[in-house]
């Protein structure tokens, strides 16, 4: 909780601290990497910071903090943390680097407000941060203790013990330990983090959801190929190198599993939506309940460009087999075709779930591109699911924070 002194000043300047948010975090990254490059080569996602989107998940994550603490103050504020603290955990952040960003998140702030900056304004924002930070080391603590390592310590080598192509621009990679032992377990949507060293010696990370059931004795990720769409832009970095490097027999750094999109306690039926790539989490998910739940409703639904796109379009159809109470529906923007699966409903164009049964308490899971996303959550709030109930992933920063 904000102290007393503190919440008059941090309610007063959260309208001018929020207009500048975009310009105090450009300014605290540039002086965050012009002092610790490492950390850009290395830790942060150099694409992200080219274009702007980790900047504006940074900014958008203070400001709905910050609202929190003096608009909601009954509210726990660290509820807007989880999804940040599993991506931290997931790249092994550690307690003692708070203290560099703070810094340089705090100068940032007294010199792009310049004079608004009272030592009171300061002290004020500088306990918003540290209520931040704190809130945020504790639930890396706990991540951190529940796989069962000290603080950061989340990167393995592993095996790649299998390829497979799985469509035009996406390839699957079975990873093993190489020691042998069963990989560690982990619960259906969580992703793990892959860091591989460029061709410039920078050591990349992203991160990849484990795209089958956990209980084996292997993980699997699937990693489509990213190009810009008008090859304006650099092909994508880290999923290239994979795709032209990555061979059963190589060892790959990778992180523990981490992530809060999982599934349910309860037996709630339930609704997978995907599109493109972001079928990987779901897929894990469909897997594990064909395993341990075979009669829950499940209803699935996929949407992508064409037949010819789709990773794991037979093996959802496959899986969604073991469990009796759950329809497919898939659409393609282009040529539904036929691809001869009964449970199987193909549709052409956008998703629309306008035409599907869909049970009240349904719980939700999405994943998949923004505005695809984002159409299939206003479908189902216009249902009446409660946006509690609607779970997602973004594969990238998210910028639905900030809304
Ligand atoms: C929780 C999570 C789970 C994920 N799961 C999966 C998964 O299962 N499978 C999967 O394939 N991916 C997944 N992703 C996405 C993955 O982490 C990577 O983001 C993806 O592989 C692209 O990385 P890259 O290094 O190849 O591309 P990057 O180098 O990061 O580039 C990404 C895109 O940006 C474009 N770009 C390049 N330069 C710029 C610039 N200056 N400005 C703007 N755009 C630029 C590139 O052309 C490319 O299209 C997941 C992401 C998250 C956060
Ligand atoms: C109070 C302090 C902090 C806040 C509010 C914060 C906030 C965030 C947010 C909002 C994201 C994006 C999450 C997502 O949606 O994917 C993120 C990612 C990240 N954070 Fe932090 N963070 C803090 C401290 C730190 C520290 C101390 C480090 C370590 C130096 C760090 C390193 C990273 C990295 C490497 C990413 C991923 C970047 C990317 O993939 O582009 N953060 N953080």
């Amino acid at each position: 909780m904000l102290s007393a002194p503190s919440v008059p000043i941090v309610r007063a300047t959260l309208a001018t601290v929020g207009a500048s948010l975009d310009a105090i975090t450009e300014l605290f990254y540039r002086r965050l990497f012009e002092e610790h490059p490492d950390l850009l080569r290395n830790l942060f996602n150099r694409t992200n910071q080219a274009g702007g989107t980790q900047r504006r998940a940074l900014a958008g994550a203070v400001a709905a903090f910050a609202t929190v603490l003096v608009e909601r103050p009954g509210e726990r504020p660290d509820a807007v943390l989880g999804r940040i603290a599993h991506k931290h955990a997931s790249l092994g952040v550690t307690a003692d680097q708070y203290t560099v960003v703070g810094r340089h998140l705090m100068g940032a702030v007294a010199d792009v407000l310049g004079d608004a900056v009272t030592p009171e304004v300061a002290a004020a924002w500088d306990e918003v941060y540290w209520l931040m930070a704190n809130a945020l080391i504790a639930l890396e603590a706990r991540l951190y203790a529940g796989a069962r390592v000290d603080d950061g310590q989340v990167w393995r080598e592993m095996e790649i013990a299998e390829r497979t192509e799985e469509s035009v621009d996406a390839a699957s990679f079975v990873l093993r330990r190489p020691d042998g032992l069963p990989t560690e377990p982990f619960a259906p949507g969580q992703y793990v983090g892959v860091q591989v060293e460029l061709p410039d010696g920078a050591r990349q990370i992203r991160q990849y959801s484990l795209s089958a059931a956990p209980g084996h004795k292997t993980w699997r990720i699937t990693v489509k190929r990213e190009r810009s769409a008008d090859g304006s832009l650099p092909e994508g970095e880290v999923s290239t190198w994979l795709h032209t490097h990555a061979r059963p027999g190589h060892v790959l750094r990778v992180s523990l599993p981490f992530g809060d999109l999982v599934l349910p306690r309860d037996d709630s039926p339930l609704l997978l939506a995907s599109a493109g790539i972001g079928i990987t989490p779901l897929l894990s998910m469909l897997d594990h309940l064909g395993d341990v739940s075979p009669n829950r409703p499940v209803t699935v639904v996929h949407a992508d460009r064409s037949p010819a796109h789709p990773a794991h379009r037979h093996e959802q159809a496959e899986l969604a087999e073991r469990l009796p109470h759950s329809p497919v529906h898939v659409w393609y923007e282009a040529g539904a075709g036929d691809v001869g699966e009964s449970r199987v409903h193909l549709h052409e164009g956008r998703a629309d779930l306008g035409g599907l049964t869909l049970p009240r308490d349904t719980t939700a899971y999405l994943c998949g591109p923004l505005p695809f996303m984002r159409a299939v959550r206003g479908d189902l709030l216009a249902r009446g699911l409660s946006p509690a109930a609607v779970h997602y992933e973004v594969f990238g920063p998210d910028l639905w924070l900030g809304n």
